[in-house]
């Protein structure tokens, strides 16, 4: 019966019979017989295989058994007398379904840099690095179904081509109906309206489902979305993609306070669950990425994160004693710098910002009693800045139909959204997790483009 690696290295009894498939990670030719690693990318580990001469072709075997190369092995299961591993398989059966040529294959046994290994996004899950962060993405994402599930949320699919700018940023990717045969001719003639041409309509790629998701949970009570968002941003950092998947739960008659606390309860359960499950992993990312993963995990889930409100943040700031590139004034928005600084120079763990200027936040967010503030919170974490953007959201209808005004927002447009302030609203909040943000604080990874399997980003969408 075939198993996977991991499963066989953990709980495999010598003397059984085991059939593997995976890749060739390295060959050692000795003289009495030849090691083969393979690994199928079920963990880091790869299980060695043992071949006898007395196999049959052996050396046709050996010949085209190159790393890269794809292979089934059969054979029995026997006590490994080398260092580190348990077990090894004898082969008595290899059929190889793929060779690989060593003179061209890209992945040399060397460690390669990260910005190579983006130009080979299509082998680059044969590496230790992005095995790991695709098994860690894994867990965390079967993390947040687990916690909201348990929690009696729904999973609901938001539309991924939309109408409406929820961030109101207009920072929105276009869809467009052309018959693709049609492009060319008409780019030489300028005749195309991107944006304005899904059918006859303008149409784009949603930069958050938070307003669909609203709608959900008028009806639902507590729900979330998991799904792809797309933001027009050409911005060329280690934390933004144009393509990312974002996680969005929204509470019916939940406050901001509420709001936040699901947010913590979130983080924390997440760290735990992946620690649990890809321990190995977490391991290696903290000896080989960066020697503060394991810490940061354990200070997740020990501490409580500090809490504070904007006003309080830009104070703090102002009073450190340090320059930072970016003005530090009331009523600016905080730059990434000034996140950094605070979770990670000041609290040394994650922080929870609140209470933004009304100014520089969304239509949607709940005004504050100060008429200059809203109910909204950032989660700050050390190394990546905001990782959570969320709020409680502005559920009387006249302050909403103001709000959307003063940005210039057509009430028209969001008639379905001001409906449900119409009939039966209540209070409601929700927030927005980066999912490769969160991956990237997980793991240490420096760039956001090296923790999504396929990296969309300005001058990233060839494979
Ligand atoms: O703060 P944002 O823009 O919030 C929203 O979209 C709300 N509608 C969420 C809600 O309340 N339901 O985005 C949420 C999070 C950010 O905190 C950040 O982690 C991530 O999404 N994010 C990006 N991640 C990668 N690349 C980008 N270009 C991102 N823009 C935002
Ligand atoms: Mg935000």
């Amino acid at each position: 019966m075939k198993q996977r690696i991991v499963e066989i290295l953990r709980t495999g009894e010598p003397q059984t019979s085991v059939t593997i498939q995976g890749w060739v990670r390295t060959k050692r030719e000795l003289k009495e017989f030849t090691f083969v690693e393979v690994n199928d990318g079920s963990s880091l580990a790869n299980l060695q295989i043992v071949l006898n001469p007395d196999l049959p072709e052996y050396a046709e075997i050996l010949k085209q058994l190159n790393t890269g190369a794809s292979l089934e092995v059969s054979g029995t299961l026997v006590e490994s007398p080398a260092k580190g591993q348990r077990i090894e398989l004898n082969a008595s059966e290899v059929k190889l379904y793929g060779e690989s040529d060593p003179e061209t294959y890209p992945l040399q046994k060397k460690r390669h840099s990260f910005e190579f290994l983006r130009t080979i996004g299509h082998l680059r899950g044969r590496t230790n690095t992005f095995g790991a962060v695709f098994r860690v993405r894994n867990a965390a994402a079967t993390a947040i179904h687990q916690f909201f599930q348990e929690r009696g949320f729904l999973w609901v699919h938001t539309p991924i081509m939309t109408a409406s700018d929820c961030e109101g940023a207009g920072e929105m990717l276009a869809v467009t109906s052309l018959n693709l045969q049609d492009i060319p001719r008409l780019e030489n003639s300028n005749q195309v309206d991107y944006g304005k041409d899904f059918f006859g309509k303008p149409a784009y790629l949603t930069v958050s489902g938070q307003l669909e998701a609203e709608v959900m949970a008028m009806a639902l009570s507590d729900v979330y979305t998991f799904g792809p968002t797309f933001r027009a941003e050409n911005s060329n950092t280690s934390r933004h993609l144009a393509e990312f998947w974002m996680v969005e739960p929204e509470m019916a008659f939940c406050d901001l306070t509420g709001d936040m606390d699901l947010a913590e309860a979130f983080l924390k359960y997440i760290f735990k669950f992946v620690l649990e499950k890809c321990p190995e992993d977490m391991e290696f990312f903290n000896d080989r990425i960066d020697k503060t993963v394991l810490e940061t995990a354990n200070n997740i889930i020990n501490n409580q994160f500090e809490r504070v409100t904007y006003t309080e943040a830009v104070a703090l700031l102002k009073k450190a004693d340090k320059k930072f590139e970016f003005p530090v004034e009331w009523g600016l928005d905080l730059q990434s710098e000034h996140e950094r600084y605070l979770a990670e120079e000041l609290f040394k763990k994650p922080a929870i910002v609140t209470d933004y200027p009304v100014e520089i936040k969304a239509f949607y967010m709940r005004l504050n009693d100060d008429n200059k503030t809203v109910a909204a919170m950032d989660i700050l974490a050390p190394k990546i800045g905001e990782i959570i953007g969320g709020s409680q959201r502005e559920e009387r209808l006249d302050i909403l139909q103001r709000r959307l005004e003063q940005q210039g927002l057509s009430i028209e447009d969001y008639w379905w959204y001001l409906d449900l302030r119409r009939y039966g609203s209540v209070p409601h909040a929700g927030f927005g997790l980066g999912f490769e943000r969160l991956v990237q604080f997980m793991t240490g990874m420096s760039n956001i483009r090296d923790v999504i399997p396929f990296p969309r980003a300005p001058l990233s969408i060839d494979f």
